[in-house]
């Protein structure tokens, strides 16, 4: 009785993340750190988007071991099971079939427009498939299979988001009132964490040189070496600037998500420090809070039978909310239904 309640006075919350490499601590930060912070207040669905992430090519074994281990990892953040619906997206066939209806209500002007897809189309030139493009539609039905009111992401996915709102409206007024408009919510600082050796761009599972990129699985002496050869500037003071100081800033970013702390408190503790203390006591940081991540997500991952039964569990609660908004979506369409 009183999880029904909560669900009805709750509002509801939906994230994913896709299970292609290793994880960083961007997408940690960005994403899952207030994942976590949030999943008491809100009604929430967290994905493990592996029909994203076949939109580049990946080895089958892998991304089959990758899913797990990012259930493993969304645990051992602090997600909690009991409290939050875990799901492989695969698993309710619903994004798919609203994928294809949102489909007919998107122009494809708009998708090439997008910003993600012509970098990625620019990186996997041998392979600009129609899933590429086509991937902000299918995170719109994901995110309006719920009824969703808030997204945490980075502020990477803000034009999808802006799209999925889009996509919704218009929905919306050629039929009656059947989407929920969704509000993307980005971390106030953190929203693009940079990459350590070029910092005005994004960190990323995929970049060049994994130099600049801290993964969740780095072991402690990785991360400290990463952080040394970080890109600072030519002064020798630690303030939060990002349009002068972006090296300096992402640090701070880093480190305020890492200890908790605040930038101003942040810019105290390190006032008349130098660069190379403050690259280190950032390196420790991080390293010290992802250690018992790291064993946790090992732990969990050596139970497969519990992973199963969480994602046997979420897949099974996810379809009862998305078959209902499709049933409705269908209706609305003029689908015959029997
Ligand atoms: P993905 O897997 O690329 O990234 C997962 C999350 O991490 C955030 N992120 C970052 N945040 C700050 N700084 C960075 N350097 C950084 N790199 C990544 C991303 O913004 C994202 O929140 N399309 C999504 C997955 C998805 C989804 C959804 C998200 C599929 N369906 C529905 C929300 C709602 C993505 O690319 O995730």
């Amino acid at each position: 009785m009183e999880e029904v309640s909560e669900q009805i006075t709750k509002k509801t919350l939906y994230s994913a993340v896709q299970p292609t490499n290793a994880l960083t601590i961007g997408n940690y930060i960005g994403a899952i750190k207030s994942m976590v912070d949030m999943q008491h207040d809100y009604n929430c669905y967290f994905a493990i988007a592996n029909m994203h992430a076949i939109t580049v090519r990946q080895v089958p074994a892998q991304l089959r071991q990758k899913t797990l281990a990012l259930v493993a990892l969304y645990l051992a953040c602090g997600l909690d099971p009991s409290r939050c619906t875990i799901y492989v997206q695969s698993h309710v066939p619903c994004h798919a079939e609203l994928a294809w209806v949102l489909n007919t209500f998107t122009y494809v002007g708009e998708m090439e427009r997008m910003t993600q897809f012509k970098d990625k189309s620019a990186k996997h030139a041998d392979n600009i498939n129609m899933g590429l493009m086509d991937y902000p539609v299918l995170m719109a039905a994901d995110i309006l299979l719920y009824k969703t009111d808030v997204v945490p992401v980075g502020i990477d996915q803000r034009q999808h988001l802006e799209i999925c709102r889009d996509i919704a409206q218009r929905f919306n007024n050629i039929y009656s009132p059947t989407f929920v408009l969704p509000e993307g919510v980005y971390p106030k600082v953190g929203a693009k964490i940079g990459d350590l050796l070029e910092p005005t761009k994004k960190m990323s599972k995929s970049s060049e040189n994994p130099g600049g990129t801290i993964f969740m699985d780095d072991d402690k002496d990785t991360i400290i070496r990463k952080f040394r050869r970080a890109v600072t500037d030519s002064e020798n003071e630690i303030r939060y600037d990002p349009e002068k100081k972006p090296g300096v800033s992402n640090l701070l970013s880093i480190y305020t998500a890492f200890s908790g702390k605040s930038i101003e408190e942040a810019e105290r503790e390190f006032a008349g420090k130098g660069y190379g203390d403050f690259k280190l006591a950032v390196g420790e940081t991080v390293a010290e809070k992802l250690a018992p991540v790291q064993s946790e997500q090992a732990r969990l991952l050596a139970d497969k039978d519990y992973l199963d039964n969480i994602l046997r569990e979420g897949a099974a609660k996810a379809y009862k909310v998305a078959s209902a908004t499709l049933s409705k979506v269908y209706r609305k369409i003029g689908f015959y239904q029997i």
